[in-house]
């Protein structure tokens, strides 16, 4: 990144709303169902599957998570009703994490099981560091009630996650492979760009030795080749593994890894919470800096 783009990226937080609203569209659906469904129309036309994600996190009070579970399941209604490709991204502190563990079980295992009842699948983001553990632990409790619909993330930044994974392989999990978000220190998670996609490499080489099913998170050429390595040394069929992106991330680099005969699924988010997620995709933005100030001069993003 340039030392503009770095500067504006740190500054965000002083950017007026409206304008990190205008720059940050493209990532984002909208704030209502029916307009993340149109989103998800025209990328199904396109030939390219979704995930759904309802924008918020860290719910503290039952009735907002309760809202939160209502609201995923007309998500779940309308996927079915639309006949749309789609399945759903649900992070655990939306639906109770942070008020309690059981509590927030049981609303994910109703999630999970109207989404088994519609044939439907449903992908438990991974959140910070002090969230891993008891992630793994509702997928694993999840998976020995039988549930075979629902999936999980390891991010490629933990130190842990070799661990994790060969744990999770051996009831050949369904895994979304991604770098990882959220800041965190360098006693549990690399921080240098080649040390996480050395890792990321070697994780996706054991989930795919050991008959993981793989979602492959990244807009990083990079490891998009490497996965393509790996993908045909294994010759691993189709049905087991998938490229993934962001709604509104390198579009050039979806299209080519759709023309060259994978699967691929978009992340597209939606919801009156835009403004984290917008932040965060801004600051991964290395253009940060033309867009922003083009809005500001301009009262234009595009
Ligand atoms: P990297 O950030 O190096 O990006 C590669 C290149 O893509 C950049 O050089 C740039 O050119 C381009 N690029 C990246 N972001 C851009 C942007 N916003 N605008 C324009 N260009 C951009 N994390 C997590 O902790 N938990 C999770 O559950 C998930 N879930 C998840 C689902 C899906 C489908 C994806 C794609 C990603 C996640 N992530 C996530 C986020 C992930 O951990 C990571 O932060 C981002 O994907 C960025 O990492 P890349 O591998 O894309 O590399």
């Amino acid at each position: 990144m340039t030392l503009l783009n770095s500067f504006l990226a740190k500054t965000l937080p002083f950017i007026p709303k409206p304008i990190v609203g205008k720059v940050s569209s493209r990532y984002i659906a909208g704030t209502l169902l029916s307009d993340a469904v149109n989103v998800v129309k025209g990328l199904n036309a396109e030939g390219t599957m979704t995930t759904l994600d309802i924008l918020g996190e860290d719910v503290h009070e039952h009735d907002k998570a309760e809202a939160v579970k209502a609201e995923w399941m007309r998500v779940l209604e309308e996927i079915e009703r639309n006949r749309l490709d789609s399945n759903i991204s649900v992070k655990p502190s939306q639906l109770g994490f942070r008020i309690d563990l059981d509590y927030c079980y049981n609303n994910l295992r109703s999630l999970v099981e109207a989404a088994r009842a519609k044939g439907n699948f449903v992908r438990i983001d991974m959140e910070d560091s002090t969230m891993t553990t008891s992630t793994i632990w509702l997928y694993t409790r999840l998976r020995e009630e039988g549930f075979e619909n629902v999936g999980i993330v390891i991010q490629a930044y933990l130190h842990r996650s070799d661990a994790d994974v060969r744990q999770l392989a051996r009831m050949k999990a369904n895994i979304r492979i991604c770098k990882g978000i959220y800041r965190e220190s360098p006693e549990i998670a690399y921080q240098e760009r080649d040390e996480i996609r050395r890792n990321f490499g070697l994780l996706l080489r054991v989930m795919i030795e050991n008959g993981c099913s793989v979602g492959i998170a990244t807009h990083d050429k990079y490891l998009v080749e490497k996965a393509y390595e790996l993908i045909q040394k294994a010759n691993l069929p189709k049905e087991r593994y998938e490229f993934q992106m962001l709604l509104g991330v390198r579009e050039q680099l979806r299209r080519s890894i759709i023309a060259d005969g994978h699967r691929l699924r978009v992340y597209v988010p939606f919801g009156e919470q835009w403004y984290a997620y917008s932040v965060r995709r801004l600051k991964e933005n290395p253009q940060i800096a033309g867009y922003v100030l083009k809005a500001l001069l301009t009262g234009n993003n595009t």
